[in-house]
């Protein structure tokens, strides 16, 4: 009987614009064909912190301590959790009837801030007296309803980051750990700051538009349908324009449903693989609902492990995600749950409502 030849399967680190593939458009291009002039936006420098709101405190108190936050305040009516990373807080959580109060970053300069506190859905600017670092904060809303806030004059931390150990691995050819062992304490998957967010949307092409026209976003990858050979675009990861400086793969995304407008979640990055693991054990064991993980995915390459909080939004663990800058192209890519992950569990219904 003949054997059939099978291929074993493998795993190589190649540069952003052969794994982009072929569909591809430089960044200056895509732009220059929207009609954005890139000086025009509105410049933001980091993604700082998610925003909502939550029946239980308490509740949410002891999820997000498992999942791996601290917290840097609490009051009565208010609580902000802490990452590890150089962020005053990485999550605020109010008290209230569940509901998304928007991702945050922070602007460049007081004039970028002013700048987004002039748009014509920007609400009134807010002063952060009670959070820690202070600030102030502007929300504005975007056509599909969701909120988006600025903030800008936070003081910073003063805190060195400690980052976790290094742990060193073995390959069959390269045995860099030699007569050291690796060892590991059991516990939560220390938060080390915000990653990204994103939401489903029913009006796709308006919040492409709104993000990419108003804010230094661009997309990193579009994700399309065909129809009568027509491209139809239903997915943008995107990132930061920052120039020459890397930034993560994406910081914000939004996916079209014509069924439902709903944030769909936001991510944390954590230290590796072995965090991330111990970090799914813990959950797993305090009883906790898992969305789906663990695995990895193939645009943004990160480790993604995500949970449902005690509310009943998804929180996500992520690590090992790509870096970006202006040079490396937007990719197109064709839309389907199996551009998902490269390794991992079926992707559950639930994660693609
Ligand atoms: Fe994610």
């Amino acid at each position: 009987m003949a054997v059939e030849s099978v291929q074993p399967n493998r795993g190589a680190t190649v540069p952003d614009v052969v794994a982009v593939g072929k569909e591809q458009v430089s960044r200056a291009d895509w732009l220059a064909k929207q009609g954005i002039n890139p000086d025009d936006r509105i410049h933001l420098k980091k993604l700082s912190h998610m925003r909502y709101q939550h029946p239980d405190l308490d509740e949410i108190q002891t999820f997000m301590i498992d999942f791996g936050m601290q917290i840097a305040k609490r009051t009565d009516d208010e609580i902000w959790f802490k990452g590890y990373g150089s962020d005053q807080y990485v999550y605020y959580a109010r008290k209230g009837p569940k509901q998304f109060l928007g991702g945050t970053f922070e602007a460049q300069s007081q004039e970028e801030f002013d700048r987004a506190s002039r748009l014509p859905s920007a609400g009134p600017v807010q002063s952060m007296t009670n959070a820690p670092g202070g600030g102030s904060l502007v929300t504005i809303t975007d056509p599909e309803g969701y909120l988006f806030n600025v903030v800008f004059g936070q003081e910073l931390t003063n805190v060195e980051v400690s980052h976790p150990d290094k742990v060193v691995l073995n390959y069959t050819g390269e045995k860099s750990r030699r007569r050291e062992f690796n060892r590991f304490e059991p516990g939560p998957a220390a938060v080390h700051k915000l990653g990204h967010f994103g939401y489903t949307t029913q009006k796709f092409d308006d919040l492409l538009h709104f993000y990419t026209t108003n804010f230094n976003i661009v997309p990193t990858d579009l994700l399309y349908i065909e129809n009568e050979g027509q491209k139809i675009f239903v997915t943008m990861f995107a990132h930061l324009d920052l120039g020459d400086t890397l930034v993560d793969h994406h910081c914000i995304f939004f996916s079209a449903n014509p069924a439902s407008s709903h944030v769909h979640h936001c991510s944390f990055e954590v230290h590796d693989f072995d965090t991330q693991q111990l970090g799914h054990q813990w959950l797993t064991k305090k009883g906790y609902k898992l969305a789906w993980g663990v695995g990895r995915h193939i645009l943004g390459s990160q480790i993604f492990d995500y949970w449902w909080d005690t509310t009943g939004n998804i929180v996500e663990h992520y690590a090992d995600g790509d870096l970006v800058n202006q040079d490396t192209p937007i990719g197109y890519f064709k839309a389907g749950a199996d551009s998902l992950a490269a390794w991992g569990p079926e992707v559950p219904a639930a994660f693609l409502e």
